[in-house]
């Protein structure tokens, strides 16, 4: 095995034994699975802001046709984690490059895993496709969404509908990047039925995918788009309003948690919050801030 690849096995061995003790603390969350009141009205679920279901389910596009699926009744993270570090080490081939081709093709191999997970039968039933996350692989900064909605379904890309317009909005006009710049994923890779929110299992199934994301784009800067993100990459039951507006650890990445675009868009009065939390992002990565309001805080 080469360096990189036992690098990256390392990481997800240490990654499965801080998703045990994860495990421990999302017990304690799992008995308010819904989140508080509070957090509901803080960041609720996202039904009004995503595009209305399509009538009839389109087949699966042939770019995402079924390869055999993972025997959903044996796995579990334990399972996964293993799959991921065999396609890893595959994906690793001859090099230890540590460059766009490199991750490109390392993103790939966990996407293709991705593709063939039937670890949550409510969404793969209900799923066109799995989306993986999309951008920079060697960006600095990574968004992290909650789970893809109606547009991103039929896409298979994050962010692509409405909120994801903002998104772009609050990154180039707001942040002065470019959206390809920056890595874009989410907690979870299936569109929950109706646009719920994903649930605790849901959520802690597709935690190695998420992990192997990051541990392959390795950011300095993580932002949290919602309490759904927020919570779960953090392992915290906090609500969105107090987790925003200071900067968390994750990994060895400086967090920092907002609200989640479509709250923005059914919220407008809390884009000045959003603003505020960017410019901290901002601030943490060195970046200029400008003096003037930007449109997206309009
Ligand atoms: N909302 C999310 O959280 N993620 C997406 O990809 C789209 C909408």
């Amino acid at each position: 095995m080469d360096k990189l690849s036992k690098t990256s096995l390392n990481y997800y061995l240490s990654e499965y034994l801080a998703d045990l003790k994860r495990a421990g603390v999302q017990e304690l969350w799992r008995g308010d699975s819904e989140g508080s009141a509070a957090e509901r009205r803080d960041d609720a679920p996202q039904s009004e802001a995503r595009p209305a279901p399509r009538p009839a389910p389109r087949p699966a596009p042939a770019a995402v046709a079924r390869a055999p699926v993972v025997n959903a009744s044996s796995t579990c993270a334990n399972d996964v984690y293993a799959e991921l570090a065999r396609a890893l080490e595959v994906a690793a081939g001859a090099g230890a490059a540590d460059d766009v081709v490199s991750r490109t093709a390392r993103l790939r191999a966990i996407a293709a895993v991705v593709a063939r997970c039937a670890q949550c039968p409510a969404l793969v039933a209900n799923r066109t496709q799995t989306v993986f996350g999309k951008g920079n692989p060697c960006s600095e900064l990574v968004f992290i969404g909650e789970g893809p909605g109606a547009e991103e379904d039929l896409r298979g890309e994050p962010f692509v509908g409405r909120s994801g317009k903002l998104l772009t909005d609050m990154i180039e006009k707001g942040m002065g990047l470019s959206r390809s710049d920056v890595y874009i994923c989410n907690i979870v890779r299936c569109r929950p039925p109706g646009n719920r929110n994903p649930t605790v299992e849901e959520a802690r199934a597709c935690r190695p995918f998420l992990d192997a994301t990051l541990g392959v784009v390795r950011p300095k800067y993580v932002c949290c788009l919602g309490s759904i993100a927020a919570t779960n990459l953090l392992g915290v039951e906090t609500s969105i309003g107090r987790l925003r507006g200071m900067a968390h650890e994750h990994n060895g990445a400086q967090v920092v948690c907002t609200y989640h675009p479509a709250y923005l868009l059914r919220n407008p009065s809390a884009k000045k919050d959003a603003w505020q939390d960017l410019q901290l992002l901002m601030r943490i990565m060195g970046l200029a801030i400008p003096t003037k309001k930007r449109s997206s805080e309009s």
